[in-house]
């Protein structure tokens, strides 16, 4: 029964002490969620992994947010991702072969005039592919700055995995949406909307799954029934829903927004369930619905449940680290190039 595995899992966490350090992802499960010793976003977990001391970090995130978090702790600490299969499709959608050989052709098209941009979403390769490059990684709550310091130091950029997230923060920064052409890494090839020399944004085709469930319908449908609801998504949702939207911004834009909203106002929140329906609990004096009234799930985020982390914990008693995340050191240390650029 769960309130079985409640009592095991708080007494493993008592046992372990400040040998443990927890981290949790706001798009995690309330059943796991109650563990973290801080809760954040990926920039503030990835700041907070890198000054934590304990011996283990216990990430309840996605792997790419575990790897990172290895990244940025010493040798001796062990990051541990309660279940393996917490992945995250969206950085799943760039390999490092195929970003590789996408580099060599755009690198023939235009020369040394691109540097390489890539959403924290994305596996440590990719970020060391990144880092060794000149380039640097980004998040949603700093993707504008780290997209203007790119193009202040070359003439265009490859924005690596999410489409979205690259076309939206662009298009903030003002560059015309004919300028931005797409890389299919299927196809391996440029889909070009103007000429090869006026291209200013590569943007790789990746997407998130659960992000790309927010609708223009759903935002039209609103507009005709309620008016005077706000809309507020994430950038990782389409242009087309963003540039209809009241408001877009990171996972901590959205919780600031909403922490800092009138009592009684409305709101329509385009991201991911867990996160909305925490906001709804905590915050019972708004009127706050999911922007797609079917809620959407990471499953991959998901994956990290309370018999996982029960698992984990009383495995870490035992003195068994298991799901221990490593990322072999040539390839930590050209990513922390890219990392250290935008912490
Ligand atoms: P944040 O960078 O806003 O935490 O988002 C992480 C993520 O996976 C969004 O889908
Ligand atoms: Fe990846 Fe999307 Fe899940 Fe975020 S919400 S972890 S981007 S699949």
């Amino acid at each position: 029964p769960t309130s079985e595995l409640h009592e095991r899992a708080a007494r493993a966490r008592n046992i372990l002490g400040d040998r443990l350090f927890i981290l949790g992802h706001h798009y995690q499960k309330d059943e796991v969620i109650r563990y973290a010793d801080v809760t954040g976003d990926s920039l503030q977990l990835s700041q907070i992994a890198g000054s934590q001391t304990a011996d283990y970090i216990l990430f309840c995130g996605v792997h790419f947010m575990a790897e990172t978090a290895d990244i940025l702790t010493t040798p001796e600490q062990a990051v541990i991702l309660p279940d393996m299969r917490a992945g995250c499709s969206m950085a799943d959608m760039a390999n490092i072969d195929q970003t590789e050989r996408a580099w060599q052709k755009l690198q023939e098209y235009f020369g040394d005039t691109i540097v390489p941009l890539t959403y924290v979403n994305s596996t440590a390769a990719i970020k060391a592919f990144v880092g060794r490059n000149g380039g640097a990684t980004v998040t949603s709550s700093n993707a504008a700055e780290m997209v203007e310091w790119a193009l202040g130091q070359k003439q265009r950029m490859l924005f690596l995995p999410d489409q979205h997230l690259g076309r939206n923060t662009a298009v903030k920064l003002g560059i015309p949406l004919e300028q931005m052409a797409i890389w299919d890494p299927v196809k391996q090839k440029l889909e070009l909307q103007c000429e090869l020399e006026d291209v200013q944004v590569i943007l790789w085709k990746g997407h998130c799954s659960v992000h790309m469930n927010f609708l223009p319908k759903h935002v039209e449908i609103l507009r005709d029934k309620e008016p005077d609801r706000n809309i507020l998504v994430h950038p990782e949702c389409t242009y087309e829903v963003v540039s209809i939207s009241d408001y877009a911004g990171s996972t901590k834009y959205i919780i600031d927004m909403i922490e800092a909203s009138e009592p009684g106002s409305k709101w329509a929140i385009g991201t991911e369930m867990n996160l909305v329906n925490r906001l709804i609990k905590d915050y019972p004096d708004r009127d706050i619905v999911s922007l797609n009234p079917y809620m959407c799930p990471c499953l991959t985020m998901n994956r990290i449940d309370l018999p996982h982390l029960t698992w984990a914990l009383e495995e870490l008693v035992e003195g068994r680290v298991i799901n221990r995340i490593t990322v072999d050191p040539k390839t930590a240390e050209e990513a922390v190039m890219a990392l250290e650029k935008m912490l």
